[in-house]
């Protein structure tokens, strides 16, 4: 019952049954004590509800209806889609979801206290359902700054489908949303590792795609006009903190010793690079014409 949710730690659960899947977990999450005595956790794949035993999880699959979920489809492209999820619409299925990503996080998450957030799950889809790959919530209220808001509370990608690209995608995906809103966004703090080689990697690229595209746009490509910190806001969602974290790391910042102020000088061969690397390796790549969507007013 729910007297005893959030009392438990699954101490003893190694991994989750998952779909076909059983997959290790890397962290504990309070799940009520009598589903913590197992080993292994089975977890419906769609609905996401935990169950006690192989038993149960067999029984449930006979009757559970869902195939996707709940919510509503923003996105589809190929065979991926992003459902929008009101956390106070599918409370238990948010609630389920924010115990799983749990088990993968080590900072504290918010389990129960679902309704101020909007949860963005991405599928990838076959002739029998739309089978969870990650997702990313994100708060729903939040005032208007020019430094900008965070457009991801918590970003989870289940480790069988990580180093593929989906981080990425949810990234970018999280990047669209707040372009279609005009606010910049950023990710909440403090990110885990994983979580800052993941946005470290993203920003770059997109700084890197700004100016690559900006050439292939100038009529002549000598003449690529000066851009500035907002211009890459504008275009990219970034904050404009971001950016300069960005461009520092790549190097693109340089101080001008007389005046102490900071120019933007860039290294062709690195954009060219970095672009480059991200074409080659044929990730998933987002279509934002495929969003269907409107910022609630
Ligand atoms: N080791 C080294 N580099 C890594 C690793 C890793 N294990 N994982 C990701 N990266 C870096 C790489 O540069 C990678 O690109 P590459 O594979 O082309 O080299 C890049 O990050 C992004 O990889 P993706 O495949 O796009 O990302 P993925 O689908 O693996 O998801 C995520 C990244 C969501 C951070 C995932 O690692 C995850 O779910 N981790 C556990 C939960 C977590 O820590 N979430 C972030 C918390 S912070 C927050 O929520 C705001
Ligand atoms: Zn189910």
């Amino acid at each position: 019952g729910d007297a005893s949710l959030g009392t438990t730690k699954n101490a003893n659960i190694t991994c989750i049954h998952f779909g076909d899947y059983e997959i290790n977990t890397w962290h504990t999450a309070p799940y009520p004590e009598e589903y913590a005595r197992n080993k292994v956790l089975p977890l419906c794949e769609f609905c996401l509800k935990y169950m006690s035993s192989g038993h149960v999880r067999k029984r449930h699959k006979l009757k559970c209806a869902a195939r996707h979920p709940p919510g509503t489809e923003i996105y589809r492209h190929g065979n991926i889609s992003i459902w929008e999820v009101d956390g106070a619409r599918a409370q238990l299925y948010c609630q389920n979801l924010c115990l799983l990503a749990k088990m993968f996080l080590n900072s504290k998450t918010l389990y129960y206290d679902v309704e101020p957030f909007m949860f963005y799950v991405l599928t990838e889809n076959d002739a029998f359902g739309c089978h969870f790959v990650g997702y990313f919530s994100k708060e729903k209220q939040q005032p208007y700054k020019t430094t900008g808001t965070n457009n991801v509370s918590c970003i989870l990608t289940l480790p069988i489908f990580q180093r593929k690209g989906y981080g990425q995608l949810l990234i970018d995906f999280s990047y669209l949303l707040s372009r279609v809103e005009g606010r910049p966004g950023t990710p909440e703090k403090p990110l885990s590792d994983l979580g800052l080689l993941s946005y470290r990697k993203y920003w770059r690229l997109m700084i890197c795609r700004f100016f690559f595209n900006a050439r292939e746009k100038a009529a002549d490509k000598k003449t690529i006009p000066n851009f500035s910190v907002m211009d890459i806001t504008k275009s990219t969602g970034m904050t404009p903190d971001d950016v300069i974290s960005a461009l520092e790391s790549l190097e693109f910042l340089v101080r001008n010793p007389e005046t102490g102020k900071y120019a933007i000088r860039l290294n062709w061969e690195a954009i060219d690079m970095v672009v480059n690397k991200y074409k080659a390796n044929n990730y998933v790549q987002l279509e934002p014409s495929k969003l269907i969507w409107a910022p609630v007013p």
